[in-house]
């Protein structure tokens, strides 16, 4: 792909060779994310060793990976379904689906894209985006756990307590490691769509990858630690900071889930500039030569945008809003 940044031009209504390319590279990558996350759905939903390792982190991760799967399947049917409406091939990864994965209860035995029993996670994200220093000036954050090589879902049926704990805590790491890698795919594209209608389906989507990151990443406040023995699998306890916590880590989830669906509920022309502003950097009038609009129209997008989000997070939606979300408890 061509580099170059986005001029006021870039607004001409047809989708360009390179917007078609965007999203064909943006449905593999969806159709990946998927079938990682269908596997963990598949055994939270019906591997109860499995989904009670990941409750002991916390409560609601087993339902959340189901929820997960749903939105990843449909990031990649929309997007496909969109190319289709251009008259583009969609893409499909069928032919890959060619790994068997473990045969263990809860999980189907169909050919996968992905294998989950020998991960290797970077888990330098962990204190990436909390720190002060700037990894772009030389800041290299540390790994905060050791997973090298290591299962992610059970690999037999006879596993003790202990095993399962690891392995779960292992897929808790990975969780946030799937959606950083999504959010950053968006991230790097926005700034180079050119149509108007591609730059609403990516932006859109790229919210959603952020809001999943955050959860997952605050999910692992409920992750008591593992240490193996042999220095392949050394996870710290994290369960400390939680306690400490006056804010709580179940407070900042729901928080996190709120904020997804006030996201979803913001209107398209809000949201669009939110995410290419607050959470991409892009300039005002990058941001406005891309819109094809005036720098003016984009501020006050945003400030309404910001103000839409503030009020959802004080509880202040006005009266007769439905409720944002189911309770956690
Ligand atoms: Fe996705
Ligand atoms: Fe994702």
């Amino acid at each position: 792909m061509d580099g170059g940044t986005p001029t006021a031009e870039a607004t001409s209504g047809r989708a360009s060779r390179r917007d078609v390319a965007i999203l064909k590279f943006l449905a593999a990558a969806e159709l990946i994310e998927t079938d990682l996350w269908q596997q963990y759905a598949e055994l939270a939903l019906d591997n109860p060793g499995f989904s009670e390792a990941l409750e002991q982190i916390d409560d609601d991760l087993g339902i959340y990976t189901v929820d997960i799967t749903e939105d990843e399947l449909s990031h990649a049917r929309f997007i496909n379904a969109f190319l289709k409406s251009l008259g583009e091939q969609p893409v499909s990864l069928a032919q890959f689906e060619t790994l068997m994965p473990p045969s263990v209860t809860g999980l189907r035995q169909v050919g996968r894209l992905t294998n989950l029993t020998r991960l290797t996670v970077d888990t330098s994200y962990y204190l990436r985006y909390r720190s002060t220093r700037n990894p772009d000036f030389g800041f290299e954050p540390p790994q905060i756990a050791t997973i090298n090589g290591r299962p992610a879902i059970p690999t037999s049926n006879s596993l003790s307590d202990r095993q399962l704990s690891g392995i779960a805590q292992t897929a808790a790491f990975h969780f946030p490691s799937i959606e950083q890698g999504g959010t950053s795919l968006y991230d790097q594209f926005v700034p180079f769509v050119s149509d108007r209608q591609v730059l609403r389906i990516v932006s859109s989507i790229y919210a959603t990858e952020a809001i999943h990151y955050a959860i997952f990443r605050d999910s692992l406040t409920g992750v008591p630690g593992f240490d193996s023995g042999d220095g392949k699998l050394m996870i710290p306890n994290l369960t400390e900071g939680r306690r400490q916590s006056s804010y709580g880590a179940q407070t900042a989830l729901l928080t996190l889930r709120e904020m997804e669906a006030a996201l979803a509920r913001l209107p398209d022309d809000q949201r669009e500039v939110l995410v290419m502003v607050a959470l991409s950097g892009m300039s005002y009038q990058d941001c406005a030569a891309v819109l094809g609009m005036p720098v003016g129209t984009v501020m006050s997008r945003l400030a309404r945008g910001r103000e839409f989000l503030r009020q959802v997070l004080e509880g202040n939606m006005a009266a007769g809003a439905e409720p944002l979300l189911r309770r956690v408890k």
